[in-house]
């Protein structure tokens, strides 16, 4: 089939199978055009409970649709490409969590929704990259552990300057390549440019950003900016920006590092065939697992009010 007639068959299969399409912005172009409803982890996490659609596919990792599973278990959730997952999101198992609130029972849990269910099962709240500094300055407690992103993490830290917060050592294995380097080779080569950076990148890069926020953060921000941005987080955020406004400038930050694999697994055949039940991999969550998982992601929602 050509790309026309896949794009043809998948509205087709659509309206048959009454299915959405919930893409994340690092998807390929491919898939953001033909998506219902594109976003950042924190908009795609709140998007589907409000679709009328009884199925949903998610293009992403498995994290994001695992979100969609807590939040609206009524709905048959696919995640378009098996086995895409958050490399970071890997890193942490529920045992090392238990057995650390159980020597620090007075330590609120911050987990980044770029955890697997069964930790966010075990944990307190859950927080985005576009929500972290809102809710846990708004967290009652002052002691708090925030995983398992350790630059997040750190960013966060400098700007909740009350709460004493611990740091794990997790990292994005995409992001945690950024070096202060290829900022001011990035600066040298486009000097008339800003600089826009995911937090996921270490402090010594960050340093050097004229602004720093999640993917939603940073597309407001180009909005908002007449001069060209250099753009420091997944290439797809920069084809994004490039798609939508073509008569505008952006430049990619260390192009070959900023790729996440798993993020661009996707093609449009794997959406086809997870809308018709034919590929994918279909979520379920046990109800105690989603039911723990839930109460976190339930915190997140308040707290970021
Ligand atoms: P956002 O919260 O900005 O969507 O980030 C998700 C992610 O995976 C970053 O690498
Ligand atoms: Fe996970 Fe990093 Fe990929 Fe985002 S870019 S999905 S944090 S591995």
């Amino acid at each position: 089939m050509t790309k026309t007639e896949i794009v043809e068959q998948i509205k087709i299969a659509k309206k048959e199978k009454n299915a959405v399409i919930l893409a994340h912005t690092y998807q390929n172009p491919d898939i953001i055009d033909i998506a219902d409803v594109t976003g950042d982890s924190y908009a795609l996490s709140l998007a589907a409970e409000k679709l009328g659609e009884k199925r949903v596919v998610m293009c992403g990792v498995r994290f994001m649709a695992e979100t969609v599973k807590i939040l609206s278990p009524e709905k048959d959730v696919v995640l378009a490409s098996e086995g895409a997952t958050c490399a970071m999101a890997e890193q942490i198992t529920p045992d090392r969590v238990l057995k650390f609130k159980k020597e620090n029972p007075d330590v609120c849990v911050v987990a980044y929704i770029n955890t697997t269910t069964a930790l966010k099962a075990v944990c307190d709240v859950c927080v985005t990259s576009s929500t972290a500094v809102k809710i846990v300055n708004a967290i009652e407690n002052k002691d708090i552990l925030f995983i398992p992103d350790k630059n997040l993490g750190a960013h966060v830290k400098a700007q909740c300057p009350d709460k004493n917060i611990i740091l794990w050592d997790g990292y994005c294995p995409v992001h945690n390549q950024i070096t202060a380097q290829d900022v001011i080779d990035a600066k040298n080569q486009y000097p008339e440019a800003t600089v826009a950076m995911h937090p996921e990148c270490p402090a010594e890069a960050l340093k050097l950003a004229d602004m720093i926020g999640a993917t939603s953060n940073i597309i407001d921000y180009c909005k908002s900016c007449s001069n060209p941005v250099i753009i420091a987080t997944e290439r797809g955020v920069c084809d994004y920006l490039s798609l939508k406004n073509p008569d505008k400038k952006y430049y990619q930050l260390a192009a070959d590092k900023l790729v996440c694999p798993d993020m661009k697994m996707t093609s449009l055949e794997d959406v086809l065939a997870a809308i018709n039940g034919e590929g994918g991999e279909e979520i379920v969550l046990t109800e105690e697992v989603r039911l723990g998982a839930k109460g976190c992601i339930d915190n997140m929602i308040k707290y970021s009010k």
